[in-house]
């Protein structure tokens, strides 16, 4: 059979343990056999990350800047523990707040929904796309215990004391001992995350609503729902009308319960602590974790950095490194090549690679309603007991996508 021409190269990111396993599997059953494609490849490996210095890891992300597709395997981001295991020089930090940091996007992150896997929600027929805004708020905030009686002030003094005037509030007068933050978020960060977000949704021709509390914090959350109204009005109206799709902003409570009461199939803004906290939650109601995908997107919509939810899964790992047999999902994973591959296949206005990356995500998918499963999804279907070990399920997944491949279309 002819090979795909792949007009523009992609930058692939190998990881660690189990993930990596399964991402040697994937690229040899499913990509090379069927694609003439330049890939750029970067050992994201933590051993080869400590030998670099990590300099691997921002030569990557550049990488993914300037070709603008990355498809990226699970990486360790390191502990205490992990540098005792791997004599690490010091503990590098997460790869992925370092791309993130160098390409500046949003995350967006979706299960995968085959018939046959129970969802908690019976409604969820569809995806619920989660749209975490990555940036600050609690993650970077100061908090601290307060030992006893005193004042409690937040106050703002500008660099510039000509433009600006110094602020100070009371915020409270501790009687007793107690607990106190600050914390914040910058303009800049907000409307990235907006774009981002608006831009998704049209790729997606998905609805998008941001969930915040404005009612209680006034200014903080409705600075997020001015801004994305702004970037709204201003930028995407109508095409987000000529899509026939929506955009609004809701009471986190009210989206709750459109949430739970939906078919799904949106895309939801939600906050950093929120977004953190519903992708968990939404991961866990539509089944396993090998079935989340996750991406990367810029404020631009050009440059996108695809990979699996989940992380290198190394209780498999062991169990691997001592022979034992293994049953790990790989279908979050294949997404990962197929969303990067989709989005050069847009980029490069490549039709053939399009119905590629559709057509392999639509076999994954009628593979396990054909009633094929790894552990994970045995406990959430009612084919009880019946898995695959990780290399059988690959193989015969691709042996199923080969006969389909080689179907007249
Ligand atoms: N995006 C990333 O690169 C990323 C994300 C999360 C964690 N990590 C790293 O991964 C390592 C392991 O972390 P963890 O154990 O907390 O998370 P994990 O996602 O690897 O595993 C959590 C649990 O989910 C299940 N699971 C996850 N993926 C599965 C799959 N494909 N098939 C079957 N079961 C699956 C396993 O039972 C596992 O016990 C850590 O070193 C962490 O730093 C990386």
């Amino acid at each position: 059979m002819k090979k795909i021409k792949v007009n523009n190269p992609i930058v692939e990111i190998d990881g660690d343990e189990m993930a990596r396993v399964i991402w040697k599997y994937i690229k040899k059953y499913f990509i090379i056999p069927y694609l003439d494609i330049k890939i750029i490849y970067f050992d994201l490996g933590i051993e080869n990350r400590n030998i670099t210095n990590d300099k691997i890891t921002v030569e990557a992300a550049y990488a993914i800047k300037k070709y603008n597709v990355g498809i990226k395997c699970a990486t360790i981001t390191p502990d205490e523990n992990r540098v005792k295991e791997f004599y690490l020089k010091k503990m590098w930090k997460s790869p992925n707040g370092t791309i993130r940091n160098i390409i500046n996007g949003t995350v967006f992150r979706e299960p995968i929904i085959v018939k046959n896997i129970y969802r908690s929600i019976k409604n969820w027929k569809n995806p619920i796309c989660i749209a975490r805004h990555a940036y600050a708020d609690q993650y970077q905030a100061t908090d601290f215990i307060v030992k006893g009686k005193g004042k409690l002030y937040i106050s703002f003094i500008p660099d510039d004391n000509k433009k600006n005037k110094p602020i100070k509030f009371e915020i409270y007068h501790f009687m007793d001992p107690g607990i106190a933050m600050g914390m914040y978020n910058t303009d800049k960060s907000i409307y990235g995350f907006a774009r981002s977000c608006f831009n998704y949704s049209i790729y997606k021709k998905w609805p998008l609503f941001l969930s915040t509390k404005n009612t209680i914090l006034k200014a903080y959350d409705g600075r997020f729902k001015n801004i994305f109204q702004e970037i709204y009005n201003n930028e995407f109206k109508s095409k987000f009308e000529n899509l026939q799709i929506t955009y609004e902003h809701r009471l986190i409570d009210d989206m709750i319960a459109k949430a739970i009461k939906s078919n799904g199939k949106f895309i939801w803004a939600c906050k950093n602590y929120d977004g953190d906290v519903l992708s968990d939650c939404i991961a866990q109601g539509f089944g396993s974790l090998g079935m989340m995908t996750s991406v990367l997107l810029t404020p631009d919509g050009k440059t996108l950095e695809s990979e699996a939810a989940h992380g290198t899964i190394t209780r498999h790992y062991r169990l691997y490194q001592k022979g034992k047999e293994t049953s790990t999902n790989p279908i979050a994973s294949i997404f990962s090549w197929t969303r990067g591959l989709k989005h050069r296949a847009i980029l490069d206005k490549n039709i053939d690679l399009k119905f590629f990356s559709e057509k392999m995500e639509k076999a994954c998918i009628d593979f396990i309603e054909s009633g094929k499963m790894t552990k994970d999804l045995v406990q959430q279907s009612n084919e009880k007991n019946k898995y695959l070990s990780t290399k059988t399920f690959l193989k015969e997944l691709k042996i199923f996508f080969d006969k389909k491949m080689n179907k007249k279309i």
